[in-house]
């Protein structure tokens, strides 16, 4: 089974925009140059309004992960309550469909959200790895009740995976992921996308962005590594 990593570029924007100078200032262009540029896969996080829906259907990327965005947030700071928003939701949803366009949801590994997420047509879900991410950091996860709560985070992920599965979704996973915690990730056999972003862009400033990359690709290959697969590209 091939996992594509998407990394996440809008920790290059914050920087670039950090002194909130009027140069430079081509946001308005950012998304249809990267869909003229990008030949891969071009992954758009947005929220579910109607002029990020009208920005979306023209400039269509190949999938949208609809995202909870709050105003003064820096990044996105946890998954979208569908069940909150499931009229909203729905009907975006249905115009990124009708636009041929993947229309993923960003959620808590939560199995209320992911079966509204299959309610109201999702063909993905990108489960939000923020709450494990959180347990793994420094050395709280190599001991005792830190490991346990780490541990617990994972459990979390893979029953939502599998519950996802079983509903016919897609499942990506993102959010504070890091080439130390990534692996054991990786080795949940329903994930089959990443999205990751600032570790892979504060990684870039030391060896570059290809590099970057490609030590990522390593962690997440390390970690998904199964005996009698291993067909996953280098
Ligand atoms: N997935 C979603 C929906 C996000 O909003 C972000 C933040 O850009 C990521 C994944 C990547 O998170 P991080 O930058 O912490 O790797």
């Amino acid at each position: 089974m091939t996992i594509r990593l998407n990394v996440n570029i809008d920790h290059v924007a914050t920087v670039r925009q950090a002194r909130r100078a009027p140069e430079p200032s081509v946001i308005a262009e950012d998304l249809s140059l990267l869909r003229q540029s990008v030949s891969t896969y071009l992954n758009m996080e947005m929220a579910a309004t109607e002029e990020m829906l009208r920005i979306a259907l023209e400039s269509r990327p190949d999938a949208v992960t609809l995202v909870a965005e709050k105003p003064d947030e820096i990044t996105t700071e946890g998954g979208l309550d569908v069940k909150a928003n499931i009229a909203i939701v729905r009907a975006a949803v249905s115009k990124l469909r009708q636009g041929d366009i993947l229309a993923s949801l960003f959620v808590d590994p939560d199995p209320v959200q992911i079966e509204v997420a299959h309610d109201v047509g999702a063909q993905q879900v990108e489960l939000c790895t923020a709450a494990y991410a959180e347990a793994t950091l420094g050395a709280r996860a190599i001991h005792g009740e830190g490991a346990a709560h780490a541990a617990q985070e994972l459990r979390r992920l893979r029953d939502a995976a599998e519950l996802a599965t079983q509903y016919g979704l897609h499942v990506a996973a993102g959010h504070g992921l890091t080439y130390r915690n990534v692996g054991a990730v990786a080795g949940i056999t329903e994930i089959t996308e990443f999205n990751i972003g600032h570790n892979i862009v504060a990684r870039a400033i030391f060896v570059g962005m290809e590099k970057a990359v490609y030590e990522m690709r390593r962690a997440i290959k390390a970690g998904s590594f199964r005996p009698g697969l291993g067909n996953i590209p280098d």
